[in-house]
């Protein structure tokens, strides 16, 4: 991949955007590398959580492309929003836990991203940001939906409609983002959370991503219902007979084996 750095760290993987000259702004390419990548992950059976990053020190993701998009008819335009919605869909539905770990600008389609990740952390130094309004669009990639669930339609209105950036503080004070980290601490701290996720029953861990994300969708006997459904089918696994089993028996669980 050109515009994807990609490593794999035990159980954990990591992709780093990597589009030195834009500050990993979202064209169509790394659209479609992306797209790509998600299905690899998803796929692979011993990755257990995606971290995505921005390479360098400057940017996480500082956007679409404004290049790109500049000449955009509305049947493009349209188009291209579905083929970043598509991607994002894909990367909020990968069945394993995602984080995003923040390091410096996240505007527009940089934003967008994060936001369809699990779990945001970020440098000390990121900016958090909807520009759209100010280029005399929307956002495209989802912002509109996902910031208003994130921190609410109030936050979020005031956000988009100003087209006002905010520094990583604030980004916490909101809940935008669950923890700052100074800048060489990030991929550290990114690390670390991953690997104690990864250490838990992963089938429980997926089985959790689901009762939330499916059940925030729900009325709630029907989202209670489903996490019934998901605690039940976890008594099905060795995992859970090794981890109730070790508690019981006063000694450490073995690895757990993702069945
Ligand atoms: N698209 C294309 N190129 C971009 C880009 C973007 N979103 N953001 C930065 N770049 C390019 C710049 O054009 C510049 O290229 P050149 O060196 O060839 O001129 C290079 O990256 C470095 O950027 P700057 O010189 O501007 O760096 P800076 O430090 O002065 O400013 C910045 C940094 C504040 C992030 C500024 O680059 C900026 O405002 N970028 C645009 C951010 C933005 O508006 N993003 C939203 C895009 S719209 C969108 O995302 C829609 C959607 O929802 C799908």
């Amino acid at each position: 991949m050109t515009h994807i750095l990609f490593e794999k760290k035990g159980s954990v993987a990591i992709a780093a955007i990597h589009r030195p000259n834009a500050l990993n702004a979202l064209n169509s390419a790394v659209l479609d590398e992306l797209d790509e990548l998600l299905d690899a992950v998803g796929a692979d059976d011993a990755i257990r959580v995606l971290i995505l990053t921005g390479s360098g020190e400057k940017a996480f993701v500082a956007g679409a492309d404004i290049g790109e998009m500049s000449t955009l008819t509305k049947a493009e335009g349209e188009a291209f929003g579905k083929k970043g919605n598509d991607v994002f869909l894909k990367l909020e539905r990968l069945p394993i836990p995602t984080i995003a770990a923040v390091n410096g600008y996240a505007l527009g389609g940089g934003c967008e991203i994060g936001m369809a990740c699990d779990i945001r952390i970020c440098a000390d130094t990121a900016v958090f940001g909807q520009p759209e309004t100010g280029l005399g669009i929307t956002p495209g990639f989802g912002g509109t939906q996902r910031l208003s669930r994130l921190v609410g339609p109030g936050m979020a209105k005031q956000m988009i409609y100003s087209a006002k950036n905010i520094k990583a503080d604030e980004a916490l004070r909101i809940g935008l983002v669950n923890a700052i980290y100074p800048q060489e601490e990030l991929m550290p701290a990114a690390l670390k959370l991953a690997e104690t996720i990864a250490r838990n029953a992963p089938i429980a861990v997926r089985a959790c991503k689901e009762a939330i994300d499916r059940g925030l969708e729900l009325p709630m006997d029907e989202a209670v219902a489903l996490e019934e459904n998901l605690f039940g089918s976890c008594f099905e696994t060795e995992d859970q007979k090794e981890g109730m089993g070790a508690f019981l028996e006063k000694r450490r669980h073995e690895p757990y084996r993702n069945r």
